[in-house]
């Protein structure tokens, strides 16, 4: 089996996922940071695995870009998306809102990766708007943005049983 993980992060959260399933997955792994480099051609990969953080209901604009124009050649591989985001509730709004529905449908595993507020790194404006999220989660009882590394061990079985 042979990877390519690409994947969006603002603050290094789903980096960090992203680096644990490439470290968890057989076989040889492609690492790709949208926001840096060049993304490798897709010919000399057979399982492609695509996520981003979720900000104000949408996905890095790179990643979904990525997924529009590349649509046709991505339908031919196995496919896995996974998202992470502070409020599970909207997991299928999000997922839907990210990536191109063809390309779900044909996916062999879509996961929601969970998240972390990392305020400490965060611009002022995002600050702000993570104080009224906790806020409203809080006044709504609405379960608290957390990691789900549960739903990485996830999409690794699974890859792992369907691709070989
Ligand atoms: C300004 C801001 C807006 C956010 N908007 C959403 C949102 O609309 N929906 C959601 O589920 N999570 C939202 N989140 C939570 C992020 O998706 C979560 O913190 C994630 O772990 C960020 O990952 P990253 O560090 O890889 O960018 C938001 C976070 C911030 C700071």
């Amino acid at each position: 089996m042979k990877t390519m993980i690409l994947f969006g992060s603002t603050y290094g959260y789903t980096k960090e996922c992203a680096i644990k399933l490439a470290n968890e997955l057989e076989g040889e792994v492609c690492l790709v940071n949208i926001g840096k480099g060049t993304i490798p051609a897709l010919d000399s990969y057979d399982t492609i695995l695509i996520g981003g953080s979720i900000y104000m209901g949408q996905i890095q604009k790179k990643i979904k870009e990525y997924c529009i124009s590349n649509e046709a050649a991505l339908k031919n591989k196995n496919l896995g998306f996974f998202i992470s985001c502070g409020t599970p509730d909207n997991f299928d709004d999000n997922i839907i809102n990210a990536f191109p529905e063809p390309l779900l449908k044909s996916a062999l595993s879509i996961e929601n990766f969970g998240g972390e507020l990392r305020t400490d790194k965060m611009k002022l404006s995002h600050k702000l708007i993570t104080n009224l999220m906790k806020k409203a989660t809080a006044k709504e009882n609405n379960p608290q943005t957390k990691p789900l590394p549960q739903n990485i061990e996830k999409m690794v079985q699974t890859i792992q049983s369907k691709c070989h």
